[in-house]
């Protein structure tokens, strides 16, 4: 089928929750993706920050290979060899202890959330009060199923599905003083994404996450780190609330965890992670032998050295090229971001930026109208940034004369 059968037939029989991009991808290697009709692009959006590794890795194909003809699946109710080895790297990078796989982000948040609670109400059951909120933080998006949509902040995501699951408060972003006027000892847990991704490439500063951080243990309260995005290697770091030597109780992680199979991970302190008791959380596909087989070669990938110094240096080299454009286009507001998750906030909407990019091979996203936003694999090489910071100059001369030619219209 060609493109326009396909698309046809998927505004026939799909349920309409995607505006996609005009294009039917059809391969990919490296950072490169190949479109029906031989049309390269180079792909800075790294199918939302989960191709870390970008297209046909031989390492993860030669996982593929092995396995075809082997289990794909066994259960939760019975062992298989690569559960316990994944979790023991997982557990050694963060600095927490234990690991339950579910398969999707959204659906780890959601099991975070509940082992918040359950820890609170083990731990604390003599309250004169029930202890179960979670303070998350404005800005932040945490995923579409009703808990973590609960916690998620966009009115346009949440406000059609009301009512949403009680007990869900939001801080305002890195206001410490609103933080701790809203710690009432009440809350199980405080939520954050050290960058917010889809809120935008936004950081929580030092000061917030510290803040929340002493909160918390000062009331056995737990502060949980949404790493979906921004973690496993993105910023260079294992994880992104290690540039600020941060402790969190909980970890989640998701995206590029199995190489673009549905793999998550809660990453708990002990004492935390010993409130679930059998029985009590579960999931059928979580933590398969294949994903969790590809994942612990991503992360033996991710161990090598040199491979997040990459990160680090390419990432930095980016940021630094963004600067620059940003001092020759003053419609370039601000450049933020650390390692490979990078945002450039315009003045004006990004969208005829990144259609425009499209056209000349370069996949980018924008989120909150006006963020373009950068999350290429971990793989790209200074040249690929040099020709999009290339590409990106007669695009956004042509917006900003654009929009000129409106306002004056
Ligand atoms: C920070 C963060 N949390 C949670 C999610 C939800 O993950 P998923 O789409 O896998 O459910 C996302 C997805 O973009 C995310 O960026």
């Amino acid at each position: 089928m060609n493109f326009d059968q396909i698309t046809e037939l998927e505004r026939k029989y799909l349920i309409p929750t995607y505006d996609r991009l005009p294009i039917l991808a059809v391969g990919g290697e490296g950072c490169a993706l190949f479109d029906d009709k031989g049309k390269q692009y180079l792909d800075f959006l790294g199918g939302l920050a989960v191709n870390a590794l970008g297209y046909a890795h031989p390492e993860i194909a030669a996982v593929l290979r092995a396995e075809m003809g082997s289990i794909l699946h066994v259960s939760n109710l019975i062992y298989h060899a690569y559960q316990a080895p994944l979790a023991e790297k997982l557990a050694k990078h963060s600095g927490l202890e234990r690991v339950f796989f579910g398969n999707t982000g959204t659906e780890a948040i959601e099991g975070a959330i509940k082992l918040a609670r359950v820890y609170a109400r083990k731990h604390h059951p003599a309250e004169p009060f029930e202890r179960y909120e979670i303070l998350a933080v404005e800005n932040s998006f945490h995923g579409r199923t009703l808990g973590a949509l609960s916690a998620t902040w966009p009115e346009k995501y949440r406000q059609p599905f009301e009512p949403l699951v009680p007990g869900f408060r939001f801080v305002r972003l890195n206001d410490v003083a609103h933080l701790r006027s809203s710690f009432t000892p009440r809350v199980a847990a405080v939520l954050v994404e050290v960058i917010q991704g889809e809120g935008g490439v936004v950081e929580l500063s030092e000061e917030f996450l510290k803040a929340a951080q002493d909160l918390c243990h000062a009331q056995d309260a737990l502060l949980v780190a949404d790493e979906i995005q921004c973690g496993l290697g993105r910023t260079g770091r294992w994880f992104a609330y290690q540039r600020f030597g941060l402790k969190p109780d909980m970890v989640v992680v998701a995206k590029p965890l199995a190489a673009g199979l549905p793999l998550s991970a809660i990453i708990a302190r002990d004492g935390v992670a010993q409130a679930f008791a059998p029985g009590m959380h579960g999931t059928t596909f979580g933590g398969g032998p294949l994903q969790c087989r590809l994942a612990l070669k991503v992360m033996e990938i991710l161990e090598r050295p040199g491979v997040l110094e990459h990160v680090r240096d390419v990432g930095a080299y980016f940021r630094k090229e963004l600067e620059k454009l940003k001092a020759e286009f003053p419609v370039i507001r601000t450049v933020r971001g650390d390692g490979l998750i990078l945002g450039a906030e315009l003045e004006i909407p990004g969208k005829g930026v990144t259609r425009e990019l499209l056209e000349a091979g370069f996949l980018v996203n924008c989120t909150q109208e006006k963020v373009l936003r950068f999350l290429p694999p971990f793989i790209v090489e200074r040249r690929e940034i040099d020709e999009l910071i290339a590409a990106l100059r007669p695009a956004l001369a042509s917006q900003m004369a654009g929009e000129k030619k409106e306002v004056t219209a």
